[in-house]
């Protein structure tokens, strides 16, 4: 199992101890003077460099991204060559209000095709930079995005061809559309949650598909430096008494995270499409590939000290052979400084979600999968097989298949709906792995998993359907095709499933 525990759990192992002492000594107040543990980089959280809005005009943002490779320091001791948006990782905040309109620049100077994806934005179909949507900008081309963001919350953009390589090379950042009446707290922050490959000589290793890695094929490459905001385990200082609004997107093409921040309160009021109708206390938030929460984090009772955010150890491959990673650290949370005198409450009522009052038929979807090389261990291997799909059909070209309805992108038939309507769609996981479910163009609300209501109400545009549960999950989520006819695609946001087929499109008719 040597294998799989390096794959799923590669990062921070071998400094845990080291970290361990560097927080006593901040607790006992004697850092002063001693060489830190190497590994540990002791940089405060940077706020992500905004982009510069060329539009003086109210209401209209309009940036430039160009897409080039760079060399980039992710922590001491080595530049790695990474691909990045304005020499940037993650690439720049484009920050906005709902009902603008944000022209974008793009500029790619890649040496292969590219696309700009807007996650989670309800605009028109032409500019979703999907493969339904634009052809992709060769190197050294360009291409404007044009369009109103309509909806306040935390989105991200990330290029549409390529996925598996260009994100996890570095290309994403974050696009932030605040709306009136937010909740103000003591500070905000945009965190990026991501992580990356990084060989000895400090060289980023995307996934290709002719890896024969089984657990690769199955899980997704999992990087092994995690970043935040870029930074390797940064400091986040607060002040005592403070209540902070972090906002946070999980960029990793595959890692979850499972956020938790011991001896703190933490309280979810928002998720992918803006605030959630009331606060929700929470000891830990789970933020699958594409995902994003808005969390208000109050500075902890203990007063002044060093805390650990961490990453709890989390399975996302279900089988009882299977060992979850350990809980890695993700930054230092430094309490200190002058205290807050007294932090803004969190409302009780955050926002109105209205259920859509229309007849809902139901939709099927089932997520599948075929692995080819199968995993080694047999009794993994048995449960990991669901539906006989051994061998990824006899082509022998040794990929792994993830399917929906059976069949792989572009090979899914495409379905039609009308703009307007609502319909529940009956998510079925039939596979023994978690799969990040993502949808393009429109919003939906999680209404319950295997009959469990969902623990809030809110607008999504990526959920988790887990696996486990003798491979018998069923997610049944509301989408209201409230946005623009066209094509529109769904898939998987494990950036290798999708590259393996597990996408599919529908038409919203007018
Ligand atoms: Cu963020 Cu189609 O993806
Ligand atoms: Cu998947």
């Amino acid at each position: 199992m040597r294998l799989l525990s390096t794959l799923v759990a590669p990062a921070h192992h071998s400094c845990q101890r080291a970290l361990f002492a560097f927080a006593v000594l901040l607790l006992s107040g004697c850092s002063g003077g001693r060489p830190l543990p190497s590994g540990i980089d002791r940089q405060a959280l940077r706020d992500i460099a905004p982009a510069e809005d060329l539009d003086p005009a109210p209401g209209v943002v309009e940036v430039r991204l160009r897409a080039s490779q760079v060399e980039y320091k992710f922590f001491d001791g080595g530049m790695s060559e990474v691909l990045a948006y304005n020499g940037q990782v993650p690439g720049p905040l484009i920050e906005a209000r709902a009902g603008d309109r944000v022209i974008v620049r793009f500029q790619n100077d890649l040496s292969q095709p590219s696309t700009i994806h807007w996650h989670g934005i309800r605009l028109s179909p032409g500019m979703d930079g999907s493969p339904l949507s634009q052809d992709p900008v060769p190197p050294g081309g360009s291409f404007t995005y044009d369009f109103i963001v309509p909806d306040a919350g935390l989105y991200w953009y990330h290029p549409h061809h390529n996925e598996e390589e260009q994100i996890q090379s570095g290309l994403y950042g974050p696009l932030l559309v605040r709306g009136t009446n937010e909740p103000a707290f003591t500070r905000e922050r945009v965190i990026v949650l991501s992580d990356i490959m990084l060989d000895r000589m400090g060289m980023p290793m995307p996934m290709d598909n002719s890896t024969d890695d089984p657990y690769m094929q199955a899980l997704g490459m999992e990087g092994n430096v995690l970043l935040l905001n870029g930074q390797r385990m940064p400091v986040i200082e607060l002040r005592p008494g403070c209540r902070e609004r972090w906002r946070i997107v999980n960029s990793a093409g595959a890692r979850y995270f499972k956020l938790a921040l011991p001896g703190h309160a933490m309280t979810l009021v928002g998720v992918d499409g803006g605030l959630i109708e009331a606060p929700v206390a929470i000891g830990s938030m789970l933020l699958a590939p594409g995902e994003r929460a808005d969390l208000v984090v109050d500075s902890g009772t203990a007063g002044q000290g060093a805390g650990v955010l961490l990453n709890q150890s989390y399975a996302r491959l279900a089988d009882t052979v299977f060992t979850p990673p350990a809980d890695t650290e993700l930054a230092i949370v430094l309490t200190k400084g002058a205290p807050v005198d007294s932090p803004p409450p969190i409302p009780a009522h955050l926002r109105t979600i209205e259920v859509p009052d229309t007849p809902h038929p139901q939709r099927s979807i089932t997520l599948n999968a075929a692995l080819d090389p199968p995993l080694p261990d047999p009794p993994l291997l048995a449960s990991a097989m669901e539906d006989g799909g051994m061998g990824g059909g006899g082509n022998g070209e040794g990929a792994a298949r993830f399917m929906i309805n059976g069949a792989i992108w572009p090979e899914v038939p495409a379905f039609e709906v009308r703009r307007g309507e609502a319909e529940v769609w009956e998510i079925y996981n039939h596979t023994q792995m978690d799969h990040p479910f993502h949808i393009h163009g429109f919003h939906f609300q999680v209404l319950d998993l295997n009959g469990e209501p969902w623990p809030w109400r809110g607008w999504k545009d990526t959920v988790n359907v887990p696996a486990g549960n003798g491979g018998e999950n069923r997610l049944h989520i509301l989408v209201q095709y409230e946005g623009e006819p066209g094509d529109w695609l769904y898939h998987c946001h494990i950036l290798h499933h999708n590259a393996m087929g597990m996408m599919a499109a529908f038409t919203v008719n007018p």
